[in-house]
């Protein structure tokens, strides 16, 4: 490690500080991949990709490649993506539904449940007494499944995952994310490291200069909180303007009736995000417009929107009504689940990303966007992926307003952030508190967690 990272442990990241080296350098991209990916829960993929037995998925983390596979029809395995013969990646497609998992290079084949089925000219080994068929089964790697996402670890002795994920669960299962589908899902390479594009989505401190169009509905000021590696930001319900009051940034007036609003903050995010806004939830947005009185007080067209939006749901097959007004009073605004997830919940809708490094390249990272809904069961869209190599081509049309806005930062940062004249994120200790608590977390994987 190069001397300004070499040094680097917990205690030098602070609610208001985290040290650059993180994001740059060469170093401590090796470290992640030595003590953090083989030895945490990330997400893989979702269960509704592996729907029949066969079906497949291959999620590649820097130079580990693993395919998760439906063996059986209550069964999901994983394993290492390698061929035991001389190492090729066994799987080519990135998805797939397959009866054995073959190799193109001299054909050994293995079973769904990783045996060593056929060796191309088995007798040839006949003389050798330290080869036996029984050693050579995929290598398997853990895999477990929360809400409908399927983990993997590739470390033996990991801790079981909804030990790892609490307190989330506790959180967000009244969501019942099980049940939901991609309504679509988007992967697009990124010219920075994972954590660059990853932090862009866990505060909602860069609206009000990043998407200032949002602006004209709330003030997006947002409190973090962290659970363990974990965090969670959160609109405290006092700093919501009141209608016909003067936006705390802008200072303009916002509509003094909610309805409308409702209705166009509701257009507005179904037109540049197309996600986490449910048609459902925006009929019912048009329905409050049309059904309540003008003049209606705030509580009336909330409560009113609430309904219509359950009516809808209802009318789909999907229950909405019976979660409690606790839960979804807690259940916050955005999630970050370590390390590398942020997804934002609405109650039948969700944006969830995932960032991951590209290869072996600490200044470029895969980034995937799934929308997901929660439809009524075989309602759901077919799934297809789309996959963009330049993020910078016909982005808006691609990616919609927001995710342009976004992405607009993620380069100039990267390269910001390696001028001499940068030393580290100075960052909002109430707004971005999740960042330097990813760190801190990181930084346990990788120094020890008493560095
Ligand atoms: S490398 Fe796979 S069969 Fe030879
Ligand atoms: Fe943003």
């Amino acid at each position: 490690m190069n001397e300004s990272s070499a040094s680097l442990g917990v205690k030098d990241i602070r609610d208001d500080f985290v040290p650059k080296a993180g994001f740059l350098s060469r170093e401590f991209h090796e470290l992640e991949k030595e003590r953090l990916w083989p030895k945490v829960w990330q997400i893989a993929c979702r269960e509704e990709e592996l729907k029949n037995v066969g079906d497949f998925v291959v999620y590649d983390i820097c130079d580990d490649s693993i395919v998760v596979v439906r063996s059986a029809p209550d069964e999901l395995k994983a394993f290492y993506n390698v061929c035991q013969h001389r190492g090729r990646i066994l799987m080519d497609e990135k998805h797939g539904r397959t009866k054995f998992m073959f190799c193109k290079y001299h054909g050994w084949r293995w079973g769904l449940d990783g045996t060593l089925q056929k060796i191309q000219d088995e007798d040839d080994w006949g003389g050798c007494s330290t080869f036996q068929k029984k050693d050579l089964r995929l290598k398997e790697v853990n895999v477990d499944t929360w809400g409908g996402f399927v983990f993997i670890n590739m470390d033996p002795d990991c801790e079981p995952l909804l030990q790892f994920l609490d307190p989330i669960p506790s959180y967000l299962d009244f969501l019942k994310f099980g049940e939901w589908r991609y309504r679509w899902y988007k992967t697009v390479i990124l010219p920075c490291n994972w954590k660059t594009v990853l932090e862009g989505f866990n505060e909602a401190y860069h609206i009000a200069a990043t998407h200032p169009q949002l602006l004209n509905y709330s003030a997006d000021y947002t409190i973090a909180r962290t659970f363990g590696p974990h965090g969670m930001y959160f609109y405290p319900p006092e700093t919501s303007t009141p209608p016909g009051a003067p936006a705390a940034r802008t200072g303009r007036p916002v509509p003094d009736d909610l309805r409308i609003t409702f209705a166009e903050f509701y257009d507005e995010m179904d037109k540049t995000l197309n996600a986490m806004f449910t048609p459902r939830a925006i009929k019912a947005s048009q329905r409050v417009l049309e059904e309540v009185p003008a003049g209606a007080d705030p509580v009336t067209v909330i409560m009113e929107h609430a309904r219509m939006h359950q009516e809808e749901a209802a009318n789909e097959g999907v229950d909405l009504a019976s979660m409690t007004n606790q839960e979804v009073g807690n259940m916050g605004q955005n999630w970050h689940m370590f390390p590398n997830h942020v997804f934002l919940p609405l109650l039948d809708g969700s944006i969830a990303y995932r960032s991951r490094p590209h290869g072996d390249d600490p200044d470029k990272c895969i980034f995937d966007i799934w929308s997901l809904v929660r439809y009524a069961p075989g309602e759901e869209p077919p799934l297809e992926r789309e996959f963009y190599e330049d993020w910078s081509v016909d982005t808006e049309k691609r990616f919609g307003k927001i995710l342009r806005q976004d992405f607009g930062n993620f380069w100039a940062t990267q390269k910001g952030m390696k001028c001499r004249g940068f030393e580290g994120s100075r960052t909002n200790p109430i707004q971005e508190r999740e960042i330097p608590n990813m760190h801190r977390a990181l930084y346990g994987y990788l120094f020890g967690k008493d560095s």
